[in-house]
């Protein structure tokens, strides 16, 4: 006997028959059962790629990047690696856009899975666009794809090792990063232009405010049956980390990995080997969580060769 989907696939062509089937209503069910999951990603960079590639099999995936050509890109590689990606345009920075991502994705079933692998760096864009599409941006597809997740859906947002370099802030400003409403972040005391000394300062505080929203967020996930982590990587080799190679604090960071226990930079594919395990369900009891990815670097920072001259 024929396996039930290609049965299905033969009775749609008209080019075969439904032998034990009984009425189209039972075959709209067994469709339903053969749908495939859906999964939104943000950003069409080198770590959403390696991620959607490790997890995304079998998945429908829209993939939303502000330059589309790069969503465009992805999605022919992956496409002609056996993926099934749509390509949108849309702006971490703008809940609408942010809404129309979603809404799209919709079309096509419930989110299962979210990876928001967009992002700018410190050499990349001023104070306010950092804030604006790390800090604002995240927090925001945060809330809602937490708003419509599937239950046992699973999300991952990309934070960095730079936010874990910021010395300690009060429980007080942990506590409004963490829950303040979305649309307040941008006006919290900590985050207004006389208190942020450099782009690199805004990045690090958009990076702690992406761990701190997970932690609050995963709690409203939760309550959906959905869980939501976070990767703090180290340097990673992306067209974003050569950017930083190139610009002003080149020579920090090659220091930096030079001098960190691995003695190199990372790998977006590293990135995925995390993520993969996050968004099993091997990882069930994880959720709020932030995974430190940095070959050490932040270990020696603190305690080895990389510490800062007192
Ligand atoms: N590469 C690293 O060393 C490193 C280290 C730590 C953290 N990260 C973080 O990882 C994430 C992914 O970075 P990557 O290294 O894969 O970079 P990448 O440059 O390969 O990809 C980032 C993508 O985000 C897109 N993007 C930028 N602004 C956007 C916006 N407003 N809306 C939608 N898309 C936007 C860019 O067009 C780009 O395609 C970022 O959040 C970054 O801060 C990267």
């Amino acid at each position: 006997m024929k396996p039930f989907c290609e049965a299905i696939l033969m009775h749609e062509k008209g080019t075969g028959t439904i032998g034990q089937i009984d009425g189209e209503k039972l075959i709209g069910k067994e469709k339903d059962k053969m749908s495939k999951d859906v999964m939104i990603v943000t950003g069409a960079g080198q770590i959403s790629m390696a991620i959607a590639r490790r997890v995304g099999a079998g998945k429908k995936i829209v993939m939303g990047d502000k330059n589309l050509e790069n969503a465009k890109a992805i999605a022919e590689t992956m496409n002609n690696a056996g993926f099934d990606v749509e390509p949108v345009g849309m702006d971490l920075s703008s809940r609408e856009s942010i809404l129309g991502l979603i809404a799209k994705a919709q079309e096509y079933g419930e989110i299962k899975m979210m990876v928001n692998g967009a992002g700018v760096s410190p050499s990349q864009a001023p104070i306010e666009a950092i804030l604006k599409v790390d800090l604002y941006g995240t927090a925001v597809l945060l809330e809602e794809v937490g708003k419509v997740i599937a239950e046992g859906g699973a999300g991952i947002t990309i934070s960095s090792q730079s936010g874990w370099r910021m010395p300690q802030l009060t429980p007080e400003e942990d506590r409004a990063l963490a829950t303040a409403p979305t649309e307040e972040l941008l006006g919290l005391e900590l985050l207004q232009p006389e208190n942020i000394r450099d782009t690199l300062h805004a990045y690090q505080l958009a990076k702690r405010c992406n761990e701190k929203r997970v932690m609050a967020q995963s709690v409203e996930w939760g309550k959906r049956g959905a869980r939501l982590n976070d990767i703090a990587p180290g340097i990673i080799v992306t067209p974003l980390a050569v950017d930083e190679f190139n610009g002003p604090r080149g020579d920090f960071y090659k220091n930096m990995f030079a001098k960190c226990p691995a003695g190199r930079p990372g790998t977006a594919d590293e990135v995925a080997d995390v993520a993969e395990y996050l968004m099993s369900d091997r990882a069930a009891f994880m959720t709020g969580s932030t995974i430190l990815l940095d070959g050490g670097a932040t270990a020696s920072y603190y305690y080895g060769p990389l510490q800062p001259e007192k």
